[in-house]
């Protein structure tokens, strides 16, 4: 499937590894030039280097997501040493894990910042470029629990929901200017994120027995995802054959999400 991402200039938040890494290597392998942001500089720098092994334009930069005036510096840099903006990926997000009775305000308001706030910050610094493409695209990376609450993942549940309810929005509002804006739910996939997890809860287990235990109850396929299953959703709603697709909310979860 030709997808006529060649040659369009694409900017995905929390590039530097996991979801997002592996969304600008899907972007890079399309053809597109790409600019990735997180907080460890020296992170970004090796993922970009990997990223420019193919030959692609690559412009990478430490910027933290929950800083406006870090945000609108990136946007700004980006736009300008792409030549523009066509896609806007905001994945950067972190999870606040903990109970209603166990989050402090400090808690809430981090995760707002990093989920919610991210989102409408980086997308409003993208907005004079996007109104300027002849494609323009907002992928959301989002997670299968704003639909789907779990008190254990207390702030994600309500905050990835407000999330969902921000993709919708925003594609009706820019809809009238061809600015197509969707929602990629995440269930469970193996990035850091999770090695991280799984080392401070259950460092005895293997990689592989830990996983297939969280899964085996929450997922029909019974397994992890692998962010490569991931990034070709991604780059197929940046591209030409999803030109009819606005305010969708796509699951790439393996099932995992009892509703309809
Ligand atoms: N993996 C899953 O199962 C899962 C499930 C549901 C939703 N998600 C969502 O998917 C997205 C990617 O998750 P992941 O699992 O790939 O996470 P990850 O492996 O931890 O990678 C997160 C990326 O975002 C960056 N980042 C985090 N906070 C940032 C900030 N304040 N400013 C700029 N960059 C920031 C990280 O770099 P730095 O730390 O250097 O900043 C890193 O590049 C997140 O929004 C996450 O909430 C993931």
């Amino acid at each position: 499937m030709e997808l006529g991402l060649a040659g369009r200039r694409a900017v995905v938040t929390g590039g530097s590894k996991g979801i997002g890494l592996a969304v600008a290597e899907e972007l890079v392998g399309e053809g597109a030039a790409v600019a990735i942001c997180a907080r460890n500089a020296e992170e970004v720098e090796a993922a970009a280097a990997r990223l420019r092994g193919s030959g692609a334009t690559v412009h990478a930069q430490a910027a933290d997501v929950t800083d406006p005036g870090q945000v609108e510096a990136f946007l700004a840099a980006a736009a300008e040493a792409l030549g523009g903006i066509d896609v806007l990926v905001n994945n950067a997000g972190a999870a606040h894990p903990g109970t209603f009775a166990t989050l402090t305000d400090e808690d809430w308001q981090g995760d707002l910042d990093v989920k919610l706030f991210s989102q409408i910050r980086c997308t409003r610094a993208a907005l004079p470029w996007l109104r300027e493409s002849s494609a323009p695209r907002v992928v959301n990376i989002n997670a299968v629990y704003a639909r789907y609450p779990d008190h254990k993942f207390f702030a994600t549940t309500v905050n990835r929901a407000a999330c969902l309810n921000l993709s919708k929005a925003l594609a009706i509002e820019l809809g009238p200017e061809g600015i197509l804006v969707n929602s990629v739910n995440i269930g469970f996939v193996v990035t850091p994120q999770w090695e991280n997890i799984r080392r401070k809860r259950a460092p005895e287990l293997p990689a592989e027995e830990f996983f297939r235990q969280w899964a085996a109850e929450e997922v029909p396929l019974q397994r992890f995802g692998a962010v490569d299953e991931v990034s070709g959703m991604v780059a197929f709603l940046a591209g030409d054959r999803a030109s009819y697709i606005t305010g969708a909310s796509i699951d790439v979860a393996g099932g995992m999400g009892k509703y309809v």
